[in-house]
């Protein structure tokens, strides 16, 4: 093995060092801890609803805060799911002032992303799009990203179907670089990774446990403890299976929506509303977890990755373990 493995497309697509995305988390992506995988020479995504709402930084302030802890590149999510009218003028605006704010490597999840593309690509911008399945692959391949994020049955957030060898197998002959998504927590997964031929990974819990995230003490020791059986998919958060850690807060919520809100989730008419409304309920129910110190909320999302996750790192530190082990 050698550092051939860390140069990749997305470490030329995104203008990093390391093949390496710190993804996009509502609620736990702080500013502090995107800067912090920014300048591990890796690349850290602003979720902005997390930036704005959680973190309670105005955009474009929000965006210049992480530019004065980084001068490296950072990136920025869109969630470019059909929703309400207010919801998609909202994602124009700050794709758009993440543009004027120098952002240039866009990782986008749900619907179509030809416009963040069609944006992006004026000033030479790059977008990557989170697949689960080959179906929604090839629709963003026709959509014109230069890249996909291949989110697999282990990762933290929603979760795909299918393992990341399957996956690559099913998105990896589409002409596109392709990164995985889910279950890399220790430096030998990162490796494997790429000897799979990724073309690099997006992590989101192993982040969590880190001392640059403001998530509280009692979440990321949550992590530490948790082995692969602790991690739950649960739809009674958004409406869609969420990958959250089995504790008796979540065990005695159950972890299936109702036969009611189920219909409605499948209705085509309903669907909409009723993902809003989840969003809505989950959005204050996930924040407040994220920083209650009391353990009474213990609504904690993690993927499988929590099972090889053994210390409070700072970023760099993992960052550092990773790239020797990929040198080696
Ligand atoms: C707490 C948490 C919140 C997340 N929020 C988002 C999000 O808002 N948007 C998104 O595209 N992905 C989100 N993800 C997915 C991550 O960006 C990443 O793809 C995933 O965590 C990779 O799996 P891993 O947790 O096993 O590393 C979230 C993941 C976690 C753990």
């Amino acid at each position: 093995m050698s550092a051939d493995l860390l140069s990749t497309p997305l470490t030329r697509d995104a203008r990093i060092e390391v093949p390496l995305i710190g993804g996009a988390m509502y609620p736990c992506g702080n500013p502090e801890l995107v800067a912090a995988v920014s300048a591990a020479g890796g690349i850290g995504i602003v979720q902005p609803v997390s930036l704005t709402y959680v973190h309670g930084h105005e955009f474009r302030d929000g965006l210049r805060h992480i530019r004065d802890l980084t001068s490296r590149p950072v990136g920025f999510n869109a969630l470019i799911e059909k929703s309400s009218r207010r919801y998609q003028e909202r994602m124009t605006m700050w794709v758009d002032v993440a543009l004027e704010e120098g952002i240039r490597f866009f990782v986008t999840s749900l619907g179509n992303p030809a416009w963040v593309v069609e944006r992006a690509g004026q000033v030479g911008g790059v977008v990557y799009h989170d697949v689960t399945e080959r179906k929604w692959a090839q629709k963003a391949v026709d959509g014109g990203v230069h890249g996909l994020i291949a989110v697999n049955n282990r990762a933290g957030g929603h979760a795909g179907p299918h393992s990341a060898g399957r996956l690559l197998d099913q998105v990896g002959d589409l002409g596109l670089p392709v990164v995985c998504a889910g279950g890399i927590g220790a430096e030998s997964d990162f490796v494997e990774a790429l000897c799979l031929g990724y073309a690099g990974v997006q992590m989101g819990t192993r982040f969590i446990a880190t001392v640059e995230c403001s998530a509280s003490e009692a979440y990321k020791r949550a992590i530490i403890a948790a082995g692969e059986d602790d991690v739950v998919l649960s739809d009674k958060v958004t409406g869609v299976p969420l990958a959250v850690l089995r504790t008796p807060y979540v065990e005695a919520m159950g972890t299936r929506a109702g036969p009611l809100a189920r219909r409605l989730l499948n209705g085509r008419r309903t669907k909409h509303w009723m993902r809003s409304f989840y969003a809505l309920k989950s959005g204050i129910r996930l924040a407040r977890a994220n920083r209650d110190e009391s353990g009474r909320q213990q609504f904690w999302q993690a993927g499988k990755s929590a099972a090889g996750v053994g210390s409070i790192d700072e970023v760099d530190e993992i960052v550092r373990r990773f790239v020797a082990a990929a040198s080696r």
